[in-house]
């Protein structure tokens, strides 16, 4: 990107609060290590290559918040990225809000990106910021889906389900993050949700019941998000190809 100094300030809020259930039981997912070093540090690292980001707000795990400054603290990032540390809450929704209310009003451009994506590659993150810089109040990177994807009549584990419908395929995107917000937007969004009660997952649904355009972008495979145990095998192959292909 060209004269950063003559654009919008932007921040990267990195909800990082999660237990991580499903990756099954040990340290916070967050804390968790790929390839020696924290899923975290990843995250942070991916968001401070962005030459347009000044400000990580890292939303940690509120009985570990002091570890988490600890950890960051000695790490070594690019000149212009300052971080910030603050306890998350008990739902991603409460610490996007909580790290929000940490971002300074000079920044207009907001991306929220997840502790558990943490190999998601810069250009994704500059695409997304571009989109937002030239107008939409709020961008998401998303990927065409492999799958067919049914809805059903949810039953009990193992009975049979009856399928309701199948949306058509080619008009499915699975959404990723950084998502980005023009900061406004998206502090009225939680705003509004605050007032009306929970229930969009993830912060583009919410600025969407604000009948606010969102736009998708594309996303990139490797911005996955680390959920179960095997997904943990795939980000350390990830970065095991990376490493080879950083040696040619
Ligand atoms: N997150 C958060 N605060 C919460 C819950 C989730 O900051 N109370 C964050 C997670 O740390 C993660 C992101 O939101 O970076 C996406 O959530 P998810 O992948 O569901 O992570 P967990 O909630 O930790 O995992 P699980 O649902 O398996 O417990
Ligand atoms: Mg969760």
């Amino acid at each position: 990107m060209s004269d950063e100094s003559l654009s919008p300030r932007t921040a990267a809020v990195i909800p990082a609060a999660g237990r991580g259930v499903r990756l099954g039981p040990g340290a916070p997912k967050a804390l968790r290590t790929l390839s020696g070093t924290p899923m975290l540090v990843h995250a942070v690292r991916a968001m401070a290559a962005s030459n347009a980001v000044s400000l990580v707000v890292v939303v940690a795990p509120p009985d570990d918040a002091q570890g988490v400054k600890t950890l960051l603290a000695d790490l070594a990032l690019p000149e212009r990225t300052e971080v910030a540390v603050v306890p998350g809450g008990e739902t991603r929704q409460e610490s996007v809000r909580l790290g929000l209310a940490a971002v300074p009003e000079d920044i207009t451009v907001v991306l929220v990106h997840d502790a558990a994506r943490p190999l998601v590659p810069v250009d994704t993150v500059d695409a997304v910021i571009e989109a937002v810089r030239d107008g939409a109040p709020a961008v998401v990177p998303a990927l065409p889906l492999a799958d067919t994807v049914k809805e059903v009549e949810p039953r009990g584990k193992g009975e049979p389900e009856p399928v309701v419908a199948t949306p058509e395929r080619a008009r499915l995107r699975a959404v990723q993050t950084p998502q980005g917000f023009d900061r406004a937007t998206l502090l009225r969004a939680h705003t509004a949700v605050a007032a009306e009660g929970e229930g969009a997952t993830d912060c583009a649904g919410m600025v969407e019941r604000l009948g606010e355009p969102v736009v998708v972008v594309p996303g990139h495979e490797e911005a996955f998000k680390v959920t179960r145990p095997l997904d943990l095998v795939l980000a350390e192959a990830v970065l095991a190809r990376r490493r080879a292909n950083d040696g040619f």
